[in-house]
């Protein structure tokens, strides 16, 4: 295979309102919503102001998608961690997380906190993500609190 027929997935940011965060945001009710029969809330668009978004590119179509919201000057929540149904186990979504990681690190924060739906919370415990609490439902599937010490 020669090097253009590569599939090379890039992480990259997609800034509030680009062609990125639109294809990410369709990505994310195609992923997240959709299967449970929602759509993605005005409150939820709303709040993307607030947050960074980062998406997986494979050739030049978006295939992940992560998005980071501070919580306070040490913390930040990650939300919203979709990738194509087809393009799963192929390491996008450790790639994502490793890129979050990176991000949330270099600008000054020291801990990641995230709603894992239960049936992910594995997928996030291979990269040092802790449960706590009780599981609780949120859009309408359980979820369990995790989080991670970057520091
Ligand atoms: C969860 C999700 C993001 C994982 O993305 P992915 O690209 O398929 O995962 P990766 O290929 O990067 O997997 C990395 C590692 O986690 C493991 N893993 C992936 N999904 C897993 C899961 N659901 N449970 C346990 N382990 C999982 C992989 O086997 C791999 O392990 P390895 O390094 O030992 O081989 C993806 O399955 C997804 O989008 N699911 C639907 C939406 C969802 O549940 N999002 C999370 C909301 S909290």
């Amino acid at each position: 295979m020669s090097a253009d027929e590569q599939d090379l997935i890039r992480i990259v940011e997609a800034p509030y309102g680009s062609d990125l965060y639109r294809q990410s945001v369709l990505l994310r009710e195609e992923v997240l919503r959709i299967p449970l029969g929602l759509t993605l809330s005005e409150e939820e668009l709303k709040d993307d102001v607030q947050r960074r978004h980062f998406c997986a590119l494979s050739h030049g179509a978006v295939v992940g998608s992560v998005s980071l919201r501070p919580l306070d000057a040490k913390t930040v929540q990650l939300r919203q961690m979709a990738v194509a149904e087809d393009r799963r186990r192929e390491k996008i979504g450790a790639e994502l997380l490793k890129r979050a990681e990176a991000f949330v690190r270099k600008e000054g924060f020291r801990r990641m906190v995230l709603n894992a739906r239960l049936g992910a919370e594995g997928f996030y415990a291979r990269f040092g993500y802790v449960a706590s609490g009780d599981p609780f439902d949120e859009k309408t599937i359980p979820h369990i609190r995790m989080s991670k010490d970057l520091a």
